[in-house]
């Protein structure tokens, strides 16, 4: 939400369209007491109590973690809204993650449980997986990567994701981790603006019984991106790949690491030294490169997972995002290995082979906490109850999710027909830039289905006014953070003007703005309604419609596109396009499929065009920004609001 700070009509527009349709839910799921005896959090609101001194909250949370030197102050706010956690501290969050418990008793017990969809699985324990950091660490080392230098990861999940990410945490470089599924054009803006000199990926990724060559991919955008000096690859799906003949400038992953010695000295970081870019979508321009640092992020992310899913040393835990998001950094790598939890990284779509395809891998290795998106439950939910029902469940005992609003039609059915009413499910709400769960509840909250209920202890949110002011309860508006929390980004990567601007000045009063819009019942619970901004939400995903318009008007056919998103009932929404086509081309039939191929070889299979309409005019303000409001407002049949700026 990059606007100026002031009144900004088409906001306030939106906030009241969406206060219009807000939904009331009065369910209430108490907690079951099976899952209050064992849950660390016993006393919900004492908790929440015990969080207003989020310094003090967070220090002690901090306790958990090897430090090599102790910080001097918990919290600097000098340089707002460049704050500082843990000041001086000194710490190695793959020493955290890994080498810690090598010397414990989880030296042995299963860190990594890696299946795919063809059903193959790989095992590692936490000493094999110290091992395999250790010399993967040393390889880097050699190929000359030091300290700070970014390395550009575009891999599917798998165990080598997981060794390549800590390898870097281990040795002091700086991941940034691609999603697969991005295309060319996505993956070398993204190695190009991190300066990657290193880029890891694989020879294939399966998916739906294909394997898709990520190696032909990387070939075509690292012809693009001066920066990388080696590309190392994966041996992984089997499939014939060519490599260059240039010595040294590409090297497979298991030649590389073959002889390395199996002991790397964890490099000592600064608590505020960066862990990793990841880049997301904003409403405009390029996409952004979320920085996270070393300390606050170790803290929050395993304090979260182990408060919300409540884990301890018998579980299986299974977060089904995939490695390239914020959830598969934070919740399939960082804070489950910082937890000594063993976790499973999955390869594959949820419903292939079948639509059991991940009640059967609950089954097969007893998996006790579960964590998905809303679009994955929509969606199996089509194909009916016998599917989970045919599996044995039994061992579940939470349930969550992530990504999007979940309806309270789904909810009920995850509840019913997963958790057998027995697992409570944690909605939690977060993003890339809060590298954390920021408001959930926790196993011993009352539930209301669609709720991700409240802040959790040592986070404070609030709903306001584009003009700061709180609103009564039940009406809608701006979600806000009010308060730093540890694991926040720290800033835009080489853009910290871009930073300032898109989340805290928003909303006035030096306040965290997410981009979303809420509302807070009676009880304190919040209900989060959907993006104020024009950012898509597309299974999940976040998408920047200037990032599908810059793919439309890079086919010689179109001349100008505005894009928005239309409400899906499985994936939340799809993108549907007005395009206006340059002169003497016709929008048929054929072009529309030429055009929906276009942007998916531009952009990867997230970006999902459902509509394609040719016009002639778009709706534009008289300083020629497009009104995409006025275009959604149409296709939803809802007033467009104040429309003073539109030019025609
Ligand atoms: O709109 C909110 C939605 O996802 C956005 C963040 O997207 P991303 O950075 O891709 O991270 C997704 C995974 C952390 C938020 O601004 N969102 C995320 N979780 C929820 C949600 N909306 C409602 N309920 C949630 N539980």
């Amino acid at each position: 939400m990059e606007t100026k700070q002031g009144k900004n009509p088409e906001m306030e527009r939106k906030q009241q369209d969406v206060t219009s349709v807000l939904l009331r839910e009065e369910r209430l799921f108490k907690p079951r007491k099976e899952v209050a005896d064992i849950a660390y959090v016993k006393d919900w609101e004492a908790e929440l109590a015990a969080g207003n001194d989020i310094e003090a909250y967070w220090a002690n949370k901090a306790q958990q973690f090897e430090w090599f030197a102790p910080w001097t102050q918990t919290l600097d706010t000098s340089e707002a809204p460049f704050y500082k956690w843990f000041v001086g501290g000194k710490t190695n969050i793959a020493y955290n993650a890994v080498d810690r418990h090598v010397r414990t008793g989880r030296r042995y017990k299963l860190a990594l449980l890696y299946v795919n969809e063809r059903g193959d699985e790989r095992k590692v324990t936490y000493y094999e997986l110290y091992r395999e950091v250790n010399k993967a660490a040393n390889a880097l080392k050699k190929l000359g990567v030091k300290k700070g230098d970014r390395v550009a990861l575009y891999l599917p999940p798998c165990v080598e994701s997981v060794v390549s990410m800590l390898a870097c945490a281990k040795i002091g470089a700086v991941h940034n981790v691609v999603y697969a599924g991005f295309s060319v054009h996505a993956l070398a803006e993204r190695i190009n603006d991190a300066e990657a000199k290193v880029l890891i990926t694989a020879d294939g990724t399966f998916r739906r019984g294909q394997v898709i060559d990520l190696k032909a991919v990387s070939d075509e955008a690292v012809s693009s991106c001066p920066s990388v000096e080696t590309t190392i690859v994966v041996k992984h799906a089997g499939n014939p790949i060519t490599m260059s003949d240039l010595s040294g400038k590409e090297v497979f992953f298991h030649t590389l690491v073959e002889g390395e010695p199996s002991e790397c000295r964890a490099e000592r970081m600064d608590a505020e030294d960066m862990l990793y870019i990841l880049y997301t979508s904003g409403s405009t321009g390029k996409p952004k490169g979320v920085v996270h640092t070393t300390g606050g992020y170790m803290v929050e992310t395993a304090t979260t997972l182990k408060d919300v899913f409540d884990i301890h040393d018998d579980d299986l835990w299974w977060c089904t995002a995939d490695i390239g998001w914020v959830t598969g950094h934070s919740y399939i790598v960082y804070a489950p290995l910082l937890l000594g939890t063993s976790t499973l990284v999955y390869e594959g779509a949820p419903d292939y082979p079948q639509p059991d395809a991940l009640w059967s891998i609950v089954e097969r290795y007893g998996v006790t906490k579960f964590y998905t998106a809303p679009t994955a439950i929509r969606h199996l939910m089509r194909f009916g109850d016998k599917w989970p029902q045919c599996r044995d469940l039994r061992s579940l005992r939470i349930l969550g999710t992530v990504g999007e609003p979940i309806n309270p039609e789904a909810w009920m059915w995850y509840y019913k027909h997963v958790g057998n009413e027995r697992c409570p499910i944690m909605d939690t709400w977060w993003q890339t830039e809060t590298g954390s769960f920021m408001i959930s509840p926790v196993p011993t909250a009352p539930l209301k289905p669609g709720s991700a209920t409240k802040p959790l202890p040592g986070i404070h949110a609030d709903v306001v006014d584009q003009d700061g002011k709180l609103v009564p309860p039940g009406k809608g508006g701006f979600l806000i953070i009010t308060t730093p929390w540890p694991s926040m980004l720290r800033t835009l990567y080489k853009d910290p003007e871009r930073y300032v601007k898109t989340y805290w000045e928003v909303i006035p009063g030096g306040v965290y703005c997410p981009g979303d819009i809420a509302r807070k019942d009676e009880d304190g619970y919040l209900w989060i309604q959907g993006r104020a901004d024009d950012v898509l939400k597309i299974a999940g995903h976040r998408i920047g419609t200037s990032e599908v318009e810059s793919a439309f008007v890079s086919h010689a056919a179109v001349s100008e596109a505005a894009v928005i998103g239309k409400p899906d009932p499985i994936r939340n929404e799809v993108i549907k396009a007005f395009l206006i086509l340059k002169e003497g081309r016709t929008g048929d039939a054929h072009l529309v499929e030429e055009l929906k191929k276009h942007v998916r070889h531009e952009l990867g299979p997230v970006a999902v065009v459902g509509e394609i309409v040719f016009v002639q005019s778009l709706p534009k303000t008289r300083s020629g920004k497009i009104m995409r409001r006025v275009l959604k407002a149409r296709e939803l049949g809802i007033d467009a609001g104040d429309l003073t700026t539109l030019v025609e």
